[in-house]
């Protein structure tokens, strides 16, 4: 008799500690090891790395001014202090970019992650902070009252299934077809101003960035 409840308590254990693990975004990927040569900057081509970028304390914390110049002479595009993610450049597999962020109140209109590349198009996928809001480029709504806390983004690109799916915290929060299969697509983060509706100053910070792949 005893045996039997033994085995009964194991099982209502085993049952409770599986539920305490659930699913994370990163279950079933490897690991893939990073260096520092992994992560370029790229900030204002006029100004020293350290007026828009500092590490400290494990967080890389990134900012740029809407007058800013772009990242080269020769660039037009938008300012921008960004962490590129450098010798993993991909066209096939399913990618993941993780890390934790943190983008203070004030900021809005600022790119804070992307996938640069794509078979039509500069970028796969781009996530936006507008007025506390995630937005995909300026459109689908991600996720809602992200100033001012550290949070935990996951971002999936199945590059053979076509898709890009979003986790905020470990709960998927947005899904949506890629652009097609580009010729060494990478992942960023940091702050890129969008094409309009931009506050002056753009800020957002990182830690434990992670790249996982299947
Ligand atoms: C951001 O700061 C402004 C000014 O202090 C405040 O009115 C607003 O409620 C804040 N927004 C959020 C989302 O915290
Ligand atoms: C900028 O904001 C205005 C007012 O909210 C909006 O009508 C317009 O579509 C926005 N532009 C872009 C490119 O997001």
């Amino acid at each position: 008799m005893s045996y039997f409840y033994m085995l009964f308590f194991l099982a209502i254990g085993a049952l409770m500690s599986f539920n305490r693990c659930h699913a994370d975004p990163t279950d079933g990927f490897c690991l893939v090891p990073l260096t520092e040569s992994n992560f370029e900057l790229q900030k204002p081509y006029d100004t020293p790395l350290d007026q828009r970028y500092i590490y400290k304390n494990g967080a890389h914390k990134l900012w740029v001014y809407a007058d800013d110049k772009p990242h080269n002479s020769y660039s037009h595009t938008q300012p921008r202090t960004e962490i590129r993610i450098k010798g993993l450049d991909y066209s096939s597999g399913v990618w993941q970019f993780e890390g934790c962020g943190f983008v203070p109140n004030g900021t809005s209109g600022a790119t804070i992650a992307q996938i640069h590349g794509a078979a039509h198009g500069a970028t796969t996928f781009i996530l936006r902070i507008y007025d506390g809001d995630m937005r995909y480029y300026s459109r689908d709504l991600a996720a809602t009252g992200m100033y001012d806390k550290w949070f935990r983004l996951n971002v999936i690109h199945d590059v053979d299934g076509g898709t890009v799916t979003v986790y905020i915290d470990g709960v998927q929060r947005f899904s949506t077809m890629d652009k097609g299969r580009g010729n060494g697509m990478y992942f960023k983060c940091g702050v890129y101003a969008a094409p309009a509706n931009i506050s002056y100053y753009m800020e957002s910070m990182w830690r434990d960035i992670k790249i996982y792949k299947k």
